[in-house]
């Protein structure tokens, strides 16, 4: 079962695989929406906000992602596991692929 996976703005679609973080179908595809890091949940620079959708996250530092964030949808997308189709914001600099 894979889930759509949507960022608002952008034209690229894709599917994420259940229990595979956003960031992992990300790079599977060959995309590069979100800028990649520690890939760890600790560096903070694959930082989306969902803004529709129902998902889980792994462990993610508190120094990137407050409990406030956390409340307000903010996620790291290494530590992002999608529930269902998600509509996700990208919070660094966005980067297309042609
Ligand atoms: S890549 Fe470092 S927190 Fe996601």
């Amino acid at each position: 079962m894979s889930h759509r996976i949507r960022f608002e703005g952008l034209d690229e679609v894709f599917e994420c695989r259940n229990n595979e973080s956003v960031l992992v179908a990300m790079e599977r595809l060959g995309l590069a929406v979100v800028p990649v890091g520690c890939r760890g949940g600790g560096c903070g620079v694959c930082k989306v906000r969902v803004l529709d959708g129902w998902y889980h996250t792994g462990k993610m530092s508190r120094a990137q992602v407050t409990e406030q964030e956390e409340r307000e949808g903010y996620a790291l997308a290494c530590r992002l596991y999608p529930d269902g189709p998600l509509v996700l914001q990208a919070i660094g600099k966005l980067v297309r692929v042609t």
